[in-house]
């Protein structure tokens, strides 16, 4: 497959119009990712750039884009040539002469041609906008190529007198979503809720936390989403505390809550969703009473997504009502106000409560626009992740010792209001209990 059946040819031909006309005249060369040895000659499973496919939909290594802004504007990819051999072992290569037709791009090359025609597409413009302080052999690439041009500066050619970073243009572009890509989105968050509720489904004390993420990943690739958007994090007891686990290796013990933080990238977007539950099926009243907390806290969250709203008033909404339950809950003392002052909730709750999600499950974009939490827009897909981690302490009430729980689900930000993508994933005590109670 050479390009993301979701998107329609035309979106890609849209997206690089307007970034061509923000170029100014410039010219902008963007190169894919570069493949990777895992050991010997084996790769890792091979990830395309996320700013290159969303301008081309392309999904082979070995590729650049250079789109040529101002009045003569077009799209030139640089693509692996078809070579019979190479094909044999390695799969079908789209090649230039299919590429126009295919991509919708107006010319493409044989990518073993850039270093030659590139002198020529930089000759004469005023700046440059690529990917800079990624890579350090592309950026020595890209400072090679303007030494070129500025060699034939004799015979009357003028160099690029600017190299500006083209993600500060394209993470804009992505932060609002369009009515594909939401397409796209939901469906990777029904995949990863389908998985969440089997991994309940087949969670017992005595099964190992691989087991489980067998299962989610089991889920994934039998609906077409062959791998993870990020690492699954599987995390019984204690291990639900340290925030990025993937050891996954743990026995499941009976009494304990299990955190899973997993979601599958599809068609190459990402879904994140978090649910902690009881490894035997049911809450604890000590387990229940910080699970509400942090329920609460999602809930008035997610209520305070809307337009026009600033990026961080949904966390400070999650803060408020875990500050209050904290305090309920003899974890923290003193007042809301107080406690939000002093930071002391930070031994709770160390991270803040979301971020932008899209092709990276970390996606682009500012989060602060003029010094100021930026406003919220449609199209904008956010997750909102409250969560609270409990490491023993002596002034700790020891019922809650070890406890990690997160809350996680998908939204995105509609004109009305909010949309939550993966509300099919239990998250209510009742709900998530009656789920674990019909494999019983
Ligand atoms: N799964 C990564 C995160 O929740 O940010
Ligand atoms: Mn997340
Ligand atoms: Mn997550």
């Amino acid at each position: 497959m050479t390009s993301s059946p979701g998107i329609p040819l035309n979106t890609y031909r849209l997206r690089r119009r307007r970034l061509m006309r923000a170029l100014k005249g410039g010219v902008a060369i963007l190169p894919t990712s570069l493949e990777r040895v895992r050991n010997a000659d084996t790769h890792y499973p091979y990830r395309w750039d996320s700013h290159f496919h969303y301008l081309t939909g392309f999904e082979e290594p070995e590729a650049v884009l250079v789109l040529v802004g101002g009045r003569h504007s077009r799209s030139i990819l640089f693509c692996r040539p078809r070579d019979q051999e190479r094909e044999l072992w390695e799969g079908i290569r789209l090649g230039p002469k299919a590429a126009p037709t295919r991509l919708g791009v107006d010319e493409a090359h044989s990518i073993e041609r850039l270093d030659d025609c590139i002198v020529a597409l930089l000759s004469d413009v005023p700046m440059v906008y690529t990917f800079m302080g990624e890579d350090r052999r592309w950026d020595e690439r890209v400072t090679g190529w303007l030494a070129r041009v500025r060699s034939h500066a004799r015979s009357g050619v003028m160099a690029p007198s600017a190299i500006h970073d083209v993600r500060a243009i394209l993470d804009e572009m992505r932060l609002v979503k369009d009515s594909h890509e939401l397409r796209i989105m939901r469906h990777a968050a029904r995949i990863s809720a389908t998985a969440h509720r089997r991994a309940m489904q087949v969670t017992r004390p005595g099964r190992h936390e691989y087991e489980i993420e067998a299962e989610l990943l089991h889920e994934f690739c039998a609906q077409g989403a062959r791998f993870p958007a990020y690492p699954s994090i599987v995390a019984g007891g204690r291990n639900g505390c340290i925030l990025h686990y993937v050891e996954n290796r743990s026995l499941l013990a009976e009494g304990d809550l299990l955190l899973i933080d997993a979601g599958c990238e599809y068609q190459g977007y990402a879904s994140d969703i978090t649910r902690t539950f009881p490894v035997n099926g049911k809450f604890t009243q000590a387990q229940q009473d910080l699970y509400e907390v942090v329920l609460a806290a999602q809930e008035a969250a997610i209520a305070a997504v809307a337009p026009g709203k600033p990026f961080q008033v949904y966390h400070e909404a999650a803060l408020k009502v875990l500050v209050r339950g904290l305090i309920d809950l003899k974890l923290c003392r003193g007042t809301v106000s107080g406690v939000l002052e002093s930071g002391e909730y930070r031994r709770f709750y160390m991270h803040r409560t979301g971020h932008w999600l899209g092709m990276d499950v970390h996606d682009v974009g500012a989060y602060r626009v003029e010094g100021r939490s930026r406003p919220l827009i449609p199209g904008m897909v956010l997750t909102v992740e409250p969560g609270l981690y409990v490491r023993p302490g002596k002034d700790v009430p020891k019922a809650f010792h070890h406890m990690g729980i997160r809350i996680e689900d998908d939204v995105v930000v509609t004109r009305q209001g909010r949309e939550v993508l993966t509300g099919s994933a239990p998250k209510t005590v009742r709900d998530i209990e009656a789920c674990m109670e019909t494999l019983r």
